[in-house]
């Protein structure tokens, strides 16, 4: 079975390989959290590129043949330099979901959650342009969301205050879908519910980033589930355990857990 790096600031890139467990169970998979570093999100364009690079070299080094790099803010800042470096593999990224909430919005009015690196991004930025003239884009940092969700306490009551800080503006201005840009947030899914309500809809491009991994690399036939290793920067126990606990299809797999220096 093929080995498939996936790659992310923390444990936010966990609601994507969630749904590669659930798309394309049989590969094994090797996901690395480089929590020591966490947040990427305040970090200078060049640092995160630069350790982007890094860590998908060391995933290529352990056999991967194919890297999902499970971050919006790395896709942003690293992806064309990742794909240029390693052309011989396929490298799968994800953007905020920016296209589909544009079409999807009834009052044209769109908020995007995105870390303040992703927001200022070229990429990020050269995308928005294109979709300027069908709709209004409200665009906040989410300064502040990463750290406390890399603790696994979803509850926290800091949370609930950051996303009405961030949200309320949008929802008074009229915006009626809100993009998820971030791999971390998918995990406030059902705080943002609890608190704005099902009128607002949310999108996260989870589920469309996986696709286009099945569609790269075919599964040759579904029979049991592969294995996983996490790999974390600053405490693999702790990350096999947000694992268990934050995801929904890990089920029957061989999963273990390693420290890594990189
Ligand atoms: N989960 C990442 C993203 O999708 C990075 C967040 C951060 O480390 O600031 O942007």
């Amino acid at each position: 079975m093929p080995k498939i790096g996936v790659f992310d600031s923390g444990i936010g890139g966990l609601s994507i390989l969630d749904e590669a467990f659930l798309q394309a169970p049989s590969h094994d998979y090797l996901y690395l959290a480089d929590s020591v570093n966490a947040p990427y999100g305040e970090q200078s364009s060049a640092w995160v590129a630069s350790r982007s690079l890094q860590l998908c070299s060391w995933l290529i080094s352990q056999s991967c043949s194919a890297v999902v790099v499970a971050c919006n803010t790395a896709t942003a800042q690293a992806i064309d330099q990742i794909r240029k470096k390693f052309p011989q593999i396929p490298i799968i990224g994800i953007e905020p979901g920016i296209k589909p909430a544009a079409t999807l919005s009834q009052t044209k009015k769109v908020g995007v959650l995105a870390t303040a690196s992703t927001l200022q991004s070229e990429k990020f930025n050269a995308l928005l342009a294109t979709l300027l003239g069908d709709c209004e884009f409200i665009t906040q940092a989410g300064v502040g969301l990463v750290p406390l969700i890399e603790t696994g306490d979803l509850q926290h009551p800091q949370l609930e205050q950051l996303l009405i800080q961030y949200i309320n503006p949008m929802v008074q201005a009229n915006a009626d879908t809100l993009v998820l840009g971030c791999t971390h947030y998918p995990f406030l899914e059902p705080l943002i519910q609890k608190l704005f309500g099902l009128n607002l809809h949310v999108i996260n491009t989870s589920s469309a980033v996986i696709k286009q991994m099945c569609r790269l690399i075919p599964e040759a036939t579904i029979s049991e589930p592969g294995s996983v290793t996490y790999y974390s920067t600053q405490n693999s126990a702790q990350l096999e355990t947000l694992a268990k606990q934050l995801m929904s299809h890990q089920r029957a797999r061989q999963v273990s857990s390693e420290m890594v220096a990189i």
